[in-house]
């Protein structure tokens, strides 16, 4: 179980994530970077032609691992890309690269002095991961993260849709057993 204050930084809400202000947005890649649909799609749609204009000079990136560009015209200074796992039965290792992507996205965030970062539903749309399941490794990754790193003030799941939003309510009360 989280320790209380790292769970305290953690917030739950319901929205669009491209009008998050907050030092990086996380944006639910693929490993080319170069665009796709979902929340990706709307990203660079609303960040406009900057973000993939650095995105090309980045090489792609691995399932798990995050890569960070300025936020172009988003209200967010950054995004952090991360590309999360293709969900097949849940025994290729999707669990613990999902946990993965949350971290290094944290680990990019602490590395260029970030404070507030927001993240989507990572894999829970194309990609297909139990929504139930991915919310329990989201909080359990970002609570674990925050616990030994003070230096992040506020993590922000956005989640787009209403039964995402309620499974990582459900999953963070669990994980502060409240
Ligand atoms: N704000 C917040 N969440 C959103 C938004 C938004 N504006 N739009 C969609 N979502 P997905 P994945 C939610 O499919 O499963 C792309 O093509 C959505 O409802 O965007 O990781 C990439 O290029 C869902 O809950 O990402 C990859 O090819 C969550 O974001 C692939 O999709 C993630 O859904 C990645 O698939």
């Amino acid at each position: 179980m989280a320790n209380t204050d790292a769970a305290h930084r953690i917030e739950i809400v319901r929205g669009d994530i491209t009008k998050e202000h907050a030092d990086a947005i996380v944006n639910a890649a693929n490993g080319s970077l170069l665009g796709g649909g979902g929340v990706d799609g709307a990203i660079h749609r609303a960040g406009g032609p900057a973000i993939l204009a650095e995105c090309r000079d980045l090489n792609g990136c691995d399932t798990g691992d995050a890569k960070i560009t300025t936020g172009g015209n988003l209200p967010a200074r950054h995004v952090i890309h991360t590309v999360g796992p293709v969900y097949r039965d849940g025994n290729h290792g999707e669990s613990a690269l999902l946990a993965s992507c949350y971290r290094r996205s944290l680990e990019v965030a602490v590395e260029h002095g970030l404070k507030t970062v927001a993240f989507p539903a990572i894999s829970c749309g194309v990609y297909g991961y139990p929504i139930p399941e991915a919310a329990r490794i989201a909080v359990h990754a970002v609570a674990e993260f925050l616990d030994g790193h003070p230096s992040i003030e506020r993590v922000r799941f956005v989640l787009f849709t209403e039964d995402v939003r309620a499974a990582f309510e459900a999953a963070l009360r669990a994980e502060t057993g409240s």
